[in-house]
C-alpha cells in the first residue's frame, strides 16, 4: 500500500488538539452559563426585598421604621453588587491565570450564589472553616474561577443527592505537613453504590435523567470537570460513599508555598546537567 494512503498521524495530532482546545472553551462557557443561571434567580430574589422594603420604607412615617427600611435595601444592594463582580471576573478570566486564592472567602462566595437554592430545597449548610487571625490558613495557587466551579459542582451535586432536604457539611482544614488545604463536601443523601463508584468521574456519566427544575446537572461532566481541573492544580479529589448514607468528596490542593517549593526544586533538577 503506497504511504500517502495512511492517515496523516502529524495532521491527526493537530486535529485533536484543536478540537480539545474547543472543547475547553465551550465546558468554559458552559459553567459560566450555568454560574448567570445561579445567580439570575438570586438577583430576583434581591430585587423582591429591595422593592418590598421600599415599600415598607414609604408607608412608615416614623424615622426609625424608615431607617429599619433603608438598611434592608442597603444590605441587599450589597449582597447584589458582590453577586455582579463574581460574574463579571468570570466572564473576564477565560484563560487559565493562577494566583494566591483564599479558599475560604472563595467558598463564601459561592455559597453566597447559592444561599436562595438551598433554603429552596431545605438544606441545611454547616461550615467548618477556621476562623480569626491565629487560625489563618496559607492561600493556594489555583485558578478562582475554576475552582469556584469546583466547589458549585459538588454543591449542586450534594443537594441534587437530598431531595428532601437534609445536612450539608463543608470543612476546610490547612494540612501543615503536607503543605495542602483540605476541603470536604459531605452529604447526607442517598449515596453511590460501590460498584458505580469507579464510574461517576467519566465523562458524560449521569444517573439523572436531565437537568432539573433549575436546570441543573444531567450532562455528567461535572465530576470530570471537576478532576481535570483539581489535577491541573497538582491536587486530588477523593470521594466515599455508603449508599442510604450520605457521601463525602475530599479535595486536596496545595498552598502557595507547596508550589514555590516544587518550582524551585524543578529549576534545580534543570541546572543539573550543566553542573555536572
Ligand atoms: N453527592 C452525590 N451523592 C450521590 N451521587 C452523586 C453525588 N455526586 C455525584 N453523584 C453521582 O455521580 C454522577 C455524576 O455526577 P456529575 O459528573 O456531576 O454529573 P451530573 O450531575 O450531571 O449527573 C451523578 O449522576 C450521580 O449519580
Ligand atoms: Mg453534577
Amino acid at each position: 500500500m503506497p504511504m500517502t494512503e495512511k492517515p496523516d498521524i502529524q495532521e491527526l495530532r493537530q486535529r485533536i488538539e484543536f478540537l480539545e482546545d474547543q472543547l475547553e472553551k465551550t465546558q468554559r462557557l458552559a459553567a459560566l452559563g450555568e454560574l448567570t443561571g445561579t445567580t439570575t434567580h438570586e438577583f430576583n430574589n434581591i430585587l423582591m426585598t429591595v422593592i418590598n422594603y421600599a415599600k415598607i420604607g414609604l408607608r412608615h412615617k416614623d424615622e426609625a421604621g424608615k431607617t429599619h427600611a433603608f438598611n434592608k435595601i442597603l444590605t441587599a444592594a450589597n449582597r447584589a453588587a458582590k453577586i455582579v463582580n463574581t460574574i463579571l471576573a468570570a466572564a473576564r478570566n477565560r484563560k487559565k491565570e493562577f494566583e494566591p486564592v483564599d479558599l475560604i472567602a472563595l467558598t463564601e462566595d459561592t455559597l453566597l450564589l447559592l444561599e436562595r437554592e438551598m433554603s429552596k430545597y431545605r438544606i441545611a449548610v454547616e461550615k467548618s472553616f477556621p476562623a480569626g487571625p491565629s487560625e489563618k490558613i496559607p492561600e493556594i495557587m489555583a485558578d478562582g474561577n475554576q475552582i469556584q466551579s469546583v466547589i458549585l459542582n459538588l454543591l449542586i451535586n450534594a443537594r441534587q443527592a437530598m431531595p428532601d432536604g437534609g445536612r450539608l457539611i463543608l470543612k476546610i482544614s490547612y494540612d501543615e505537613e503536607n503543605e495542602m488545604i483540605d476541603f470536604l463536601v459531605r452529604d447526607f443523601g442517598c449515596g453511590i453504590p460501590k460498584e458505580l463508584l469507579p464510574k461517576i468521574f467519566d465523562r458524560y456519566y449521569s444517573t439523572k435523567s436531565g437537568p432539573d427544575e433549575s436546570g441543573k446537572g444531567g450532562t455528567g461532566l461535572g465530576l470530570s470537570n471537576c478532576k481535570k481541573i483539581i489535577e491541573e492544580h497538582q491536587g486530588v479529589i477523593r470521594v466515599e460513599s455508603t449508599v442510604g448514607k450520605g457521601t463525602a468528596f475530599t479535595i486536596k490542593l496545595p498552598t502557595v508555598i507547596r508550589i514555590k517549593l516544587i518550582e524551585s526544586r524543578q529549576r534545580t533538577a534543570g541546572r543539573e546537567p550543566s553542573m555536572l
